[in-house]
């Protein structure tokens, strides 16, 4: 296969030596690469901050896929009569958040609210409590919980069964990621980004690793010891 993958202008990455390269075989060290190509390379994750262990979602994947999902949600609300909230779960909503939001052509407002369910734990023991409520009021609107992931389950379950009884017109959720090897609890989102096959922590677009890697322009697994 060819190892090489075109960054910009005429440099192209070596997959093999992990080297930029240009058309003529030159080798760059990191210190002689130009900025914007560096900068490319840190997008598309070929350069990536150690701990991590490989790229799952690209930059641009994630793009088309929101945009798909929020061409499903204008379709499915396109009759909506007062605005759709969304509201998101912080922190690890704030990417896919925004991105969605800017996606949609139905009328809609942006709230958000906090809550805790792992807080510095590695597992969700079920104990999910509402931190931070949302703003606007909900009777009688419908409402979107987006999600940077469901894992156990517990806490869009939690959410989406709360939001139901405060006298809502409709509940449904949005989840970037979904993990279903993890389900603790029988829940489905309504719309989903991409099914997470295995059990792998992953980080990137919001989803961190003990507040690290949040803010990566991809979605990567950790590497673990
Ligand atoms: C993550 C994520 C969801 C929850 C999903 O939040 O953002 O809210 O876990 O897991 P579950 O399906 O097992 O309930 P986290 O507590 O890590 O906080 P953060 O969003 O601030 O990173």
């Amino acid at each position: 296969m060819n190892p090489f993958i075109w960054l910009e202008d005429n440099y192209y990455w070596n997959d093999e030596t992990h080297k930029v390269v240009d058309e003529n075989g030159n080798v760059f060290e990191y210190k002689d690469i130009p900025q914007k190509i560096r900068e490319r390379l840190k997008l598309l994750g070929l350069i990536m901050p150690n701990g991590l262990d490989k790229v799952l979602y690209q930059n641009f994947e994630i793009d088309l896929r929101i945009k798909e999902i929020a061409e499903k949600i204008n379709e499915d609300y396109k009759d909506i009569k007062d605005p759709l909230i969304l509201v998101g779960v912080l922190k690890g909503c704030f990417i896919f958040m925004a991105d969605l939001s800017r996606y949609l052509r139905i009328p809609h407002v942006i709230d958000f609210m906090s809550v805790s369910s792992y807080g510095d734990k590695i597992e969700n023991d079920g104990n999910v409590r509402i931190i931070m409520d949302c703003r606007v009021n909900q009777k009688g609107r419908d409402v979107l919980i987006v999600e940077d992931i469901v894992d156990s389950g517990y806490t869009l379950n939690y959410l989406v069964n709360n939001f139901k009884s405060r006298g809502t017109n409709s509940v449904k959720s949005a989840t970037l990621l979904d993990k279903p090897k993890g389900r603790k609890v029988d829940f489905e989102a309504d719309y989903v980004g991409f099914e997470l096959t295995d059990n792998s922590w992953v980080v990137g677009y919001g989803l961190d690793a003990f507040e690290k890697w949040r803010t990566l322009p991809y979605i990567a697994t950790i590497k673990r010891n």
